[in-house]
């Protein structure tokens, strides 16, 4: 068995992918899943919630450039199941050297080949742009999850995101499909919340039911170094995750059933 790999992505920052990459992964290790949360981006915030700052002596970029093995490179965490590759500013450099470098785009797979029949699940969080860190992220990937900050509404934006990953589908630059969108800092007592929610639903794109509420308590929860499920967390967030999480689990098992019969 070979794990599944998730990217989370959008060409914008601020709307939750790093958030979403650190919850899921914890909710999938929860379950009993082998979860590998693999930072892409070199502001490290996802790795920060795991690693402290101080500590992160390697990232992908050690693999790449260095020949460092990813063995060395990958650190456990406090939570069964859940191990962390993370991501240091090194990978803004990593960013430029792999448009120079042949095959730049199949890095970071192939860094990653290694480990793959050790986890259920990779996550992959990407920084705000679609550099060569974020495609080189999107070549290791099976599924594609967009998170939408539900506090702007961006449509054409969206549109041309989407249209984008369509051509390098088309042009064979990776095989991921999207998974779904994600509607996060979804307040349903503003208009914008609603109506965020209201057309991600009516869009021809598949979206995921469960909804991530905006809660002050998100921003103690980076703070505090607390996940979705800890003790302390605070309910209507962690439980979204929770529930996020469980529709994801539900999606990658039907990807698996299809991939076994193809
Ligand atoms: N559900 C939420 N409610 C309130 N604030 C949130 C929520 N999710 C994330 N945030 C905060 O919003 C900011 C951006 O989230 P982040 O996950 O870092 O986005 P990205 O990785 O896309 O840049 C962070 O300060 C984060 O703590
Ligand atoms: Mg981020």
């Amino acid at each position: 068995m070979t794990a599944q790999v998730i990217c989370l992505a959008n060409f914008k920052g601020g709307v939750g992918k790093s958030t979403s990459a650190v919850n899921l992964a914890a909710c999938l290790a929860r379950a009993g899943w082998k979860t590998l949360l693999v930072d892409c981006d070199p502001q490290a915030n996802a790795s920060e919630m795991f690693v402290k700052e101080s500590d992160i002596a390697y990232d992908l970029r050690s693999i790449i450039a260095d020949g460092v093995s990813i063995e060395t490179v990958i650190r456990t965490t406090r939570m069964a199941n859940l191990d962390v590759l993370p991501a240091s500013f090194d990978l803004a450099i990593l960013a430029t050297e792999l448009v120079v470098s042949a095959n730049g785009v199949h890095r970071i797979e192939r860094a990653l080949r290694p480990v793959m029949g050790d986890y259920d699940v990779l996550v992959l969080d990407t920084g705000p742009n679609l550099s060569h860190l974020t495609l080189g992220a999107l070549v290791s990937s099976d599924h594609i999850i967009i998170p939408l900050s539900a506090t702007v509404w961006s449509t054409t934006g969206l549109r041309k995101f989407i249209r984008w990953l369509d051509e390098n589908r088309a042009e064979e630059i990776f095989e991921a499909e999207l998974l779904g969108l994600l509607a996060t800092m979804v307040n349903s007592r503003t208009r914008i919340g609603r109506d965020v929610v209201e057309d991600m639903n009516r869009s021809p794109y598949p979206s995921f039911a469960t909804t991530i509420p905006k809660r002050i308590a998100a921003e103690d929860a980076v703070v505090e170094g607390l996940v979705a499920g800890d003790p302390g967390v605070d309910q209507p967030f962690s439980n979204s995750y929770i529930a996020f999480a469980d529709e994801v689990m539900v999606k990658l098992r039907h990807a698996r059933k299809g991939a076994h019969r193809a």
